[in-house]
């Protein structure tokens, strides 16, 4: 059984009908690249996955569990960690508040000094910047704090929305030892990208789709070397 198992999902803001019988499957400990061009339906997707869309039909399970009957908040509790499209930290907030927000979802009681001690080791930039506002905080770095919050819960599979737009190049490198670090201790990741490369080169597999279906699954070193595909369905 796949972590997480998409089958014949549709999905509808209003009346658009915007993700069209999609079918994808995550595996343990792997990461799968989600990439397709603008509009394609990458964030739609993710979000039917966590609850966030108005209307979703068909099946999602995570670790067995059927998902689309479960608000939101449950879907976090089964260790589903989120890093969304736009960076949604606190701004009003301090670092350590932010990463307090992300134990409010976790599985189980989790010591908030040991698990910010944690965070702190993958995080050094965030270690000294703990008592400081998240406004202050360069976009980079507001970005590594959203990611954060998603791990501080210890998810089994974190979900993100293009975290490199807008990034420095330094900071995307740091994040994608970060990644593989994480995939290497066994956490499942969906990583959404417009970077392609870059997610094609952390990734173990892809899986490309255009106007909300699936159109290509590859593993991520053959789409890596696929020009002809990656220009035909990436493309900005
Ligand atoms: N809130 C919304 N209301 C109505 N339509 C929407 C809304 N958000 C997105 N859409 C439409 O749904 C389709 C898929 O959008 P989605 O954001 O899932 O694409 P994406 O692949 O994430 O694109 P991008 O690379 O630009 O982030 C697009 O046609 C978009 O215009
Ligand atoms: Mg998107």
């Amino acid at each position: 059984m796949a972590m997480l198992e998409i089958e014949d999902l549709n999905a509808w803001y209003g009346a658009s009908h915007i993700i069209h019988g999609l079918s994808l499957t995550v595996e343990q400990g792997e990461i799968l690249a989600l990439v397709g061009r603008n509009g394609a339906g990458k964030t739609s997707t993710i979000k039917a996955v966590m609850g966030l869309m108005p209307r979703a039909t068909g099946r999602v399970s995570f670790c067995g569990r059927e998902l689309l009957a479960l608000p939101a908040h449950e879907r976090f509790r089964l260790g589903l960690g989120y890093v969304p499209e736009e960076r949604r930290i606190v701004p009003g907030l301090t670092v350590r508040e932010n990463l307090q927000i992300g134990l409010v979802s976790s599985r189980a009681p989790i010591d908030e000094d040991e698990a910010i001690d944690e965070i702190a080791q993958n995080f050094p930039r965030l270690k000294e910047r703990l008592g400081q506002q998240g406004s202050t905080m360069s976009g980079g770095e507001q970005q590594m704090l959203a990611i954060a919050r998603a791990m501080i819960s210890k998810p089994k599979m974190i979900l993100l929305d293009e975290p490199s737009e807008g990034i420095m190049p330094v900071l995307v490198e740091e994040m994608g030892v970060l990644f593989r670090k994480l995939r290497d201790s066994g956490i499942t990741l969906l990583l959404v990208e417009q970077n392609v490369e870059w997610a094609l080169k952390l990734a173990d597999r892809a899986v490309i789709i255009d106007q909300g279906e699936v159109v290509h699954r590859a593993s991520a070193a053959s789409l890596l070397a696929n020009a002809e595909i990656q220009e035909r369905y990436c493309a900005v």
